[in-house]
């Protein structure tokens, strides 16, 4: 039935990125094939390899397939400072602007501890036991997207770089929702971080949440809590934590913080969600945390672990398949267990396995644990 067949676009992009988006894209056949989970894969390309010949970071035939896809499943883009790609042709596909495209403001980041990495975290395995929880992230607007901005040169000769970080009612309301709602089907806990004590878009913020709470959600627990508190909070405590919302920059900086409760950032998943349209569908791009890792980028290192854990988002999210959700998670927890690491969550000494080792090390563990 063509109709239930769910649109995969598969970008793996730069450095690091088609290297870990290879495995889970593994991952995702193997799905297609032992599971029948109806699913057509388009793999396009991004970055420097199209810059070169076509002139286009982001050229049609990826625009395309992202324009038609249910799902994204998307690597990395960035790399060292080349002069390849101007600054200009790098803008007019990026990644920031597909978040803006397709209006993708609610930025899901899951972190969950595997019992079996705490030798290797650089957290204490008493701080890490139990910890699971999830970070909503705003990505469509705050900081990065506010104007005025620019690099102005003042009379007296100096430089002067500013940005604006603004929030409206709405874009805070419909992200906030995200959250409670995400709430009630875990602990039922919402932590709202800000800075509300210096800066206006967090009065707002603040008073938004409060506001929809009392009107909508007044089941659920609410906290609030400022960004400097909740960085060190992350790392004091992260079981405290259910669901975290905050805007655009906080949760960049407090993603990768929280990072380290899970070990690596390699392990780490995501999704980036947009408005459910009048079907009850909504696009969604799936991406590992990281970046495009310059450092280690084309010796088949990377762990991939964040890019397959973002496979189970998306079996979960989009495709409607949460028992194979939860099979793929467990599949990766056991071949954890089983000792499988890459070297970013290696003990010293322990045998490293490569990118592609971890990936078969995730599909023998799908073909026992199916
Ligand atoms: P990064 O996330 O690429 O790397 C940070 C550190 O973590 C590096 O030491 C790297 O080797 C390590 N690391 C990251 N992913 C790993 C993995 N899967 N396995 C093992 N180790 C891993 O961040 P960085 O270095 O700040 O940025 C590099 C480039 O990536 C920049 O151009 C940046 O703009 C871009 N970037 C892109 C993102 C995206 O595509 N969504 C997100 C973050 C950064
Ligand atoms: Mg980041």
């Amino acid at each position: 039935n063509l109709s239930n067949m769910m649109k995969v676009a598969v970008v793996g992009g730069e450095g690091i990125g088609p290297e870990v988006t290879a495995q889970s894209q593994r991952v995702l056949n193997w799905f297609a094939v032992k599971r029948g989970v109806p699913m057509t894969l388009r793999e396009a390309q991004y970055g420097i390899i199209p810059y070169l010949a076509t002139g286009k970071v982001m050229p049609p035939d990826t625009v395309e397939a992202m324009e038609e896809a249910d799902a994204i499943l998307w690597g990395a883009t960035g790399g060292p400072e080349t002069k390849e790609v101007p600054a200009a042709a790098r803008k007019a596909g990026s990644l920031l602007g597909l978040r803006s495209k397709y209006d993708l403001y609610a930025n899901l980041r899951p972190i969950v501890a595997h019992p079996a990495l705490s030798d290797s975290a650089p957290l204490k395995a008493s701080v890490l036991t139990g910890v699971d929880f999830v970070i909503i992230r705003e990505l469509t607007s705050g900081i990065y997207f506010g104007e005025p901005r620019g690099i102005e040169t003042l009379a007296d000769g100096q430089r002067r770089g500013f940005n604006t970080e603004q929030y409206t009612t709405d874009q805070i309301r419909r992200v906030v929702r995200a959250a409670f709602e995400l709430a009630r089907t875990r602990r039922n806990k919402v932590c709202s971080v800000d800075k509300a004590n210096v800066l206006e878009t967090s009065v707002v913020w603040r008073e938004e949440v409060i506001a929809l709470h009392a009107a909508e959600f007044s089941d659920v627990e609410l906290t609030h809590m400022y960004v400097d508190n909740a960085a060190m909070q992350i790392v004091r405590e992260p079981r405290q934590f259910d669901v975290m919302v905050t805007g655009n920059i906080f949760g960049d900086i407090l993603s990768d913080c929280a990072a380290m409760a899970s070990g690596s950032l390699g392990m780490l998943p995501s999704a980036s969600l947009g408005p459910v349209d009048r079907f009850g569908r909504r696009k969604a791009l799936y991406e590992p945390v990281h970046g495009s890792a310059p450092d280690i980028a084309g010796r088949g290192i990377a762990n991939p672990l964040g890019s397959i854990l973002s496979v189970a988002m998306m079996l979960r999210m989009t495709m409607n398949r949460p028992e194979d959700a939860d099979l793929l998670e467990k599949a990766v927890a056991s071949a954890l267990s089983g000792g499988a690491r890459t070297a970013d969550i290696a003990e010293a000494g322990a045998k490293r396995l490569s990118t592609q080792e971890m990936g078969d090390a995730v599909l023998n563990a799908l073909d026992n644990v199916a």
